[in-house]
């Protein structure tokens, strides 16, 4: 079997790494395409390196633009590559412009397409994600669903004999990297200037362009966390850092101590040395939830809803409409102590997903 595996942004090189290790070995023939959709080296090749994926085997070189140019450049520049490649499957990840044309380019050859982390939904019309994932789902042939509550979205649209339950390819990594780290394997993140690794302070991030392209939204944000009584570790994303220059807003402010994304064992371990989260992160709430860290998700919805049971996880839609007190009572609280079961799965997904790729090439 022939499986091309098309990426282009920081989480699916992550989602990529426990695939990528799942194809070694097997005989099947596994070849990357990056789309260049992230080419920040902190965005992209620290993952490859940290994560011990093999380099691209082709980079179509795309970078940035309007969701038509980057969507539409990406799919000109994937059809040579797939009709060349005519492997068996071609498989998307996620939700990002890449994994559109991705599914869009092989469909239109008659290539089989996979969706992995199908059936995710948030009803939010308003998120770019949300249009990638629905249109992505109905023209694959196969939807690798994380979650049970992925398989009844897939049912509801009418997709549920395409859709397989492999459970969440995340676990597989995070769980993986969280015993490196524990073990001493990696060196200690680089924390923003500011922040005592000895003592408590939040993990954040923002980068959504709810959160961050409009000037008074962002503003309330970077505010409510000013105002913590915590310091907080702001991982800027360089969407956050131009969205801020543009409006003249100063992410270093009060409580918040700003710095580089960080590779993902940098990542694991700046959570697992934190009291908690703040973000807006589809990966980073479920990265707290699998290391045991309370989150607070600035965003009136969830995809991963799992991780609202037992308040692991709390939507705060706009902090800065709460009172301050109410607002940081929330945000540092502590990590609840129940039990949380396996919600996403037992680390094991990216096998299965390489078995039913294989059982119906
Ligand atoms: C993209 C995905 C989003 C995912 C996120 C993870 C879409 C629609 N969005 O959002 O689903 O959660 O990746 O990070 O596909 N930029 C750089 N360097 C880079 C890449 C981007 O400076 O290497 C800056 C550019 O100013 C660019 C902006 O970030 O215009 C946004 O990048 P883009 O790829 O359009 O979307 P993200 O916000 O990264």
């Amino acid at each position: 079997m022939k499986v091309v595996s098309v990426v282009g942004a920081r989480p699916q090189l992550v989602k990529l790494a426990p695939i990528a290790a799942a194809f070694a070995g097997t005989g099947h023939e596994h070849v990357i395409v990056h789309t260049g959709q992230h080419y920040d080296v902190n965005l992209s090749d620290v993952f490859f390196s940290g994560l011990g994926i093999p380099a691209p085997d082709v980079h179509l070189g795309i970078g940035s633009g309007t969701h038509g140019v980057q969507t539409g450049n990406t799919l000109a520049a994937l059809d040579p590559v797939l009709a060349a490649e005519q492997p068996d499957w071609v498989l998307v990840y996620g939700d990002t412009n890449s994994t559109l044309a991705g599914a869009v380019s092989a469909v239109k050859q008659h290539i089989k397409v996979a969706h992995l982390e199908a059936g995710l939904r948030s009803f939010n019309r308003r998120m770019p994600e949300e249009h990638n994932r629905i249109l992505t789902d109905h023209a694959a042939d196969l939807l690798l669903a994380p979650t049970e509550e992925a398989v009844r979205h897939l049912a509801t649209e009418g997709l549920a004999k395409r859709a397989v339950l492999v459970g969440d390819v995340m676990v597989d990594v995070c769980l993986r990297i969280r015993d490196a780290v524990t073990r001493g394997e990696h060196p200690a993140p680089t924390l923003p200037e500011g922040i005592d690794p000895a003592a408590p302070y939040l993990v954040a991030t923002l980068h959504r362009p709810d959160n961050t392209d409009r000037p008074e939204r962002l503003a309330g944000l970077v505010e409510a966390l000013a105002g913590l009584g915590v310091p907080v570790a702001l991982l800027a994303h360089p969407r956050l850092v131009a969205k801020a220059e543009e409006h003249g807003i100063k992410l270093q402010q009060g409580a918040v101590h700003v710095g580089q994304p960080l590779p993902y064992a940098g990542l694991v371990s700046a959570v697992l040395g934190s009291t908690g989260v703040v973000t807006d992160s589809g990966g980073l709430q479920k990265e707290a939830y699998l290391l045991g860290r309370a989150c607070t998700t600035v965003r009136p919805e969830t995809e991963w809803v799992e991780t609202l049971e037992g308040g692991w996880n709390v939507l705060v839609p706009d902090p800065a409409a709460l009172p301050a007190d109410e607002w940081a009572a929330l945000a540092t609280r502590p990590a609840p102590t129940g039990d949380r079961g396996a919600p996403y799965g037992d680390g094991r997904a990216a096998e299965r997903v390489v078995r039913v790729l294989a059982e119906r090439a």
